[in-house]
């Protein structure tokens, strides 16, 4: 057997979501579903909304020729349209479908706009604690991540960045709201990193982008609107995806889109559709572009998640556990009571509650819990939660 070196040791180093989630389903074989918690896995639980499931029945029904054929690399026009709609409104610039090119997710828009960017030897600047993936993603189109550390409530830390900027950094790529810690960036903080990325883009003469993958724009809490990346900054590009919003994360659509003001703005989206192509995306799913088309603006109602949030956040707080409070997505990052978050996330696994160690994340000391469960799995988990703040916590 041949593997590639660096594949088989990206498979051991990304493994613990998968590990974890692998784990929960021994368990819950061993002692039933309904006494094991698993919030090891971002896959959201809620269905999608009704309204997606009768656009479904109706482009199933529909026998127009040629609906299942190859189309342009960058998608239905009509879906790209609509896209480029719905972004103009939220961003505050005005796009066209030309800037939109539709994805496999936000995960193949992220390798669309790396391989569109990066030269061999480029940096991606990247804040800790981040998707795991993102190394991965860089690492496909001859980049490197460049880890940045956060402030202590994970906002964005602008003095890091500008520290670690240089001639070799081509992008910063940004989330929020953000997994694994539920922080959103506010508009000042996005106003402030353009200001910077612009004032060093013109020092070194060359452009660095800011990527933002905002594939949990629309689950936010407490009324909270996410700010607009691209009236931030004019070289901007966004990942986003219908995964976590529509739950259609099996479905794998998704989109890149580009800041309109971005010098070569036609260069830029020759780019993404062609790689887009050359990645072997070709074109992202037919079926489900013609869905989203008509569901811009729709998600699902995300009050079990905000439900989930409050009593989660809660339970830590009162177990002693010091956790951020997330403003968004479906994560929570509590700091472990000890240091080694691996050895914390094994004893967890021995009451029964499956989380994923902080390292995973680039951010050892913590543990992620995914709260895109149903509300059983979340009191059912807090008596363990409990016994262990007792142990660690209380005096
Ligand atoms: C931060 C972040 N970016 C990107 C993705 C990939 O999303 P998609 O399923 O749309 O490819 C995920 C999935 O969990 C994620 O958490």
């Amino acid at each position: 057997m041949s593997i590639a070196k660096k594949i088989a040791e990206s498979s051991c180093r990304s493994s613990w979501i998968r590990e974890m989630f692998e784990e929960g389903a021994k368990l819950s074989q061993i002692h039933g579903c309904d006494n094991v918690f698993d919030f090891s896995i971002g896959n959201p639980n809620l269905e999608p909304p009704e309204e997606f499931q009768r656009i479904l029945e109706e482009l199933v029904a529909d026998r127009t020729p040629g609906r299942h054929g190859y189309m342009s690399n960058a998608g239905y026009p009509e879906t790209r349209v609509a896209v480029a709609a719905y972004l103009s409104e939220d961003q505050g610039v005005d796009l066209t479908g030309s800037h939109v090119v539709m994805t496999v997710g936000a995960g193949g828009a992220l390798n669309v706009i790396l391989k569109a960017v990066l030269d061999p030897g480029d940096e991606v600047i990247v804040p800790v604690p981040y998707f795991v993936e993102y190394a991965s993603y860089i690492d496909n189109h001859g980049g490197s991540l460049r880890p940045v550390g956060c402030t202590a409530d994970f906002d964005l830390d602008l003095e890091a960045i500008e520290a670690a900027i240089g001639p070799q950094t081509k992008a910063v790529l940004i989330n929020s709201p953000h997994n694994p810690t539920g922080r959103v960036y506010t508009a000042e903080m996005l106003g402030a990193l353009g200001d910077l990325l612009r004032r060093k883009s013109e020092e070194q003469g060359c452009i660095i982008y800011l990527i933002s993958d905002e594939p949990y724009r629309r689950i936010v809490y407490d009324g909270l609107k996410v700010p607009a990346v691209m009236a931030a900054y004019e070289n901007s590009l966004i990942a986003s995806s219908y995964s976590k919003e529509l739950s259609l994360s099996g479905e794998r659509i998704g989109y890149a889109a580009a800041n309109p003001a971005i010098p070569h703005i036609n260069a830029m989206m020759d780019a993404l559709i062609m790689t887009n192509r050359i990645l072997g995306f070709v074109n992202a799913p037919a079926l489900m572009q013609r869905a989203i088309a008509r569901l811009q603006g729709v998600s699902v109602d995300i009050s079990p998640y905000q439900r989930n949030r409050d009593v989660l956040y809660q339970a830590l707080t009162e177990a002693g556990f010091e956790v951020y409070k997330p403003q968004g997505a479906f994560y929570m990052f509590p700091k472990a009571p000890i240091a080694d978050d691996v050895a914390f996330c094994r004893e967890a696994q021995q009451h029964l509650v499956l989380v994923v160690p902080g390292s995973g994340f680039g951010a050892p000391g913590y543990f992620r819990m995914a709260y895109c469960v149903a509300p059983q799995v979340v009191d059912g988990a807090i008596p363990a939660l409990k016994q262990m703040g007792a142990k660690y916590f209380k005096k």
